[in-house]
């Protein structure tokens, strides 16, 4: 199938690297022309440590990666053949509607829309593309390459088929769907931000320092790892985005984010990706 994914960001190459792996030709889209060479270098980092591993069924990773197209110049080119586009853009309310906007219109009229938005609602975005209809969530979890779910997000408006349809997507390249309806934080989110951002309200009421917190909830309770660093790979931008629409969609205090939460989010330190959040990161995080 030709797959589109549009934000060459963390997500963006995660989901990219998926659907290459399952054999899939993939658009990769950024309107930025700089993010693309990067995140083309990250899918060649990964598919290569897969390879190692012996988990490529599909080809060597040259192979895969001939298989995947970079286009930043024309947004319209880029979902023209799409089977299915997966948006997986900055968490801008602003920046997805402007691309749905445009890509409603510009998909063939049977290809599968997704968008991987971990804040906004599905039923919103749909409207905005035109296709509701052919519109849901597709919510993959970072690292993509490692964590199996995908949740599939259903609006109103979205049909059977579509859903139906995303989810046969998502076990075709080695993922488990679970189905879940539009609202706020969905499944895991719901669950998993508040965690984090009490993590942050214990750092910022000097609890303890960031290390103890981690190994806290590693050795205390065998989490992978601890909340502050799960904070920084997820990115504190994105984290402050989803408590700000809890916040508002629930309208319950129990949900404000943290201040030392927005301080770090002011300041630029996001997290792994700009080198510094709750820990700092040298070179290649
Ligand atoms: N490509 C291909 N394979 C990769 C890879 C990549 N980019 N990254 C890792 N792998 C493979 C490794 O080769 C390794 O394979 P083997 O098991 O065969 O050895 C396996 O995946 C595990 O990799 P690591 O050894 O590096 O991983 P680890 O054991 O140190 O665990 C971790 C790292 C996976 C990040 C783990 O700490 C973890 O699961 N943490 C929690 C992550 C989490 O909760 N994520 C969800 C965040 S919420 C979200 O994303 C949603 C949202 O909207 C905000």
């Amino acid at each position: 199938m030709n797959v589109t994914v549009l934000g060459a960001g963390t997500m963006g190459a995660g989901i990219a690297q998926a659907c290459l792996t399952a054999g899939h030709t993939v658009t990769l889209f950024d309107a930025y022309p700089e993010a693309l060479p990067a995140a083309q270098d990250r899918i060649a980092k990964g598919l290569a440590r897969a390879a190692e591993k012996g988990k490529l069924d599909h080809g060597s990773p040259e192979d895969l990666l001939a298989a995947l197209h970079l286009i930043s110049s024309d947004l319209i080119e880029a979902v023209a053949e799409a089977g299915i586009v997966i948006e997986a853009v900055s968490e801008a309310p602003s920046i997805k509607e402007e691309v749905w906007r445009t890509v409603g219109p510009a998909a063939p009229s049977d290809a599968l829309l997704c968008s991987n938005t971990s804040s906004l609602s599905i039923g919103h975005l749909g409207e905005v593309s035109g296709q509701a209809d052919r519109f849901c969530g597709l919510h993959f979890f970072n690292p993509v390459a490692v964590l199996p779910l995908v949740e599939v997000v259903e609006a109103a408006a979205t049909s059977p088929a579509t859903l139906e349809a995303a989810e046969s997507f998502a076990r075709g390249i080695g993922k488990t769907p679970v189905r879940c309806k539009d609202q706020p934080g969905f499944l895991v989110n719901r669950l998993l931000v508040p965690y984090l951002n009490q993590a942050i309200v214990l750092l910022q009421e000097g609890a303890a320092d960031a290390t103890s917190i981690d190994t806290a909830m590693t050795l205390g309770a065998n989490m992978p790892m601890g909340p502050l660093a799960l904070a920084d790979l997820v990115g504190l931008d994105v984290v402050l985005a989803i408590m700000e629409t809890l916040e508002r969609e629930l309208n319950d205090p129990a949900y404000t984010p943290a201040d030392l939460l927005v301080e770090k989010v002011r300041a630029g330190a996001l997290g792994r990706k700009t080198g510094q959040g709750f820990h700092s990161y040298g070179g290649d995080a």
